[in-house]
């Protein structure tokens, strides 16, 4: 099956609001089509209501990087699913390494993420991958699993279909080091499986499977190129509007487009 691939630029710490401006008008500038693609900016929370703005006319989506689960009360710091959809949003990451390992989000944490996601019509990345330690000592599937029956607890085939998943090996991101195409090939089908196991095939034949970690134009067309691999979520390289066109253009070129879009 034939997957439309999305691309998208997770900006984590990175831009302020006026910075977020000067990029998407210049992103926009050269950026004109994505006929065979999706493109996805997922800036900081100060940057999301102005972004949602800017992006309101065009093809590109908006996302958030996390948010909680809940819809409103005393959650000092926290940002709710409502307010992401006021934004302008369509996405949301569930589950970034960054959240589990520094903020510690727990599988529990970031299921109920994924379900309040789906509950308001935001549709959720979920994050996976195992950290270099758990590579060496062979764990990378058991963490896969882990992870996947956490975080999908409680959804069923229908709520699948909103649902992106994001492979980003801990090790590979940014620090350079960049999974080998066919490691993350192999990562990535093993996912697949999982998905058909528990769900059904259609529905893992359908389901979007991305690549993160050290993504750039460099490397973009190679891993893109791997059967399972549906896209790529891009830290560093998604905060310059040139290297993130030509992330996407590696995809578009992949789909048969070879004009840069
Ligand atoms: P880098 O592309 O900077 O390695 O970051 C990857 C990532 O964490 C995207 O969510």
């Amino acid at each position: 099956m034939k997957r439309r691939p999305l691309i998208a630029g997770n900006w984590k710490m990175h831009k302020t609001s006026q910075e977020t401006q000067e990029f998407i008008e210049s992103f926009l500038s050269d950026v004109t089509k994505f006929s065979n693609c999706d493109v996805l900016l997922i800036p900081p929370f100060t940057s999301l209501d102005r972004a949602g703005r800017l992006l309101s006319e065009s093809h590109v989506f908006l996302g958030a990087q996390d948010m909680h689960s809940e819809a409103s009360g005393a959650y000092t710091g926290a940002i709710s699913p409502g307010m992401l959809v006021a934004c302008g949003c369509d996405f949301v990451l569930a589950g970034h390494s960054e959240r589990r390992y520094v903020f510690g989000d727990s599988d529990d944490v970031v299921n109920r993420k994924l379900h309040a996601a789906l509950e308001n019509e935001l549709r959720p990345i979920l994050c996976v991958g195992e950290t270099l330690d758990q590579r060496q000592a062979d764990q990378t599937e058991v963490v896969l699993e882990d992870q996947l029956d956490g975080g999908l607890k409680g959804i069923d085939e229908r709520m699948l279909a909103d649902i992106v998943i994001a492979y980003e090996p801990v090790w590979a991101i940014g620090t350079g080091e960049t999974a080998t195409p066919e490691q993350a090939q192999a990562a990535i089908a093993f996912i697949r499986d999982w998905l058909e196991m528990h769900f059904n095939k259609p529905a893992a034949a359908a389901m979007r499977i991305l690549y993160g970690g050290s993504v750039k134009p460099a490397n973009a067309r190679s891993l893109q190129s791997q059967p399972d691999i549906d896209g790529a979520l891009i830290g560093g390289a998604s905060l310059d509007p040139d290297s993130f066109a030509q992330i996407i253009a590696a995809a578009q070129s992949l789909q048969g487009v070879d004009d840069p879009c």
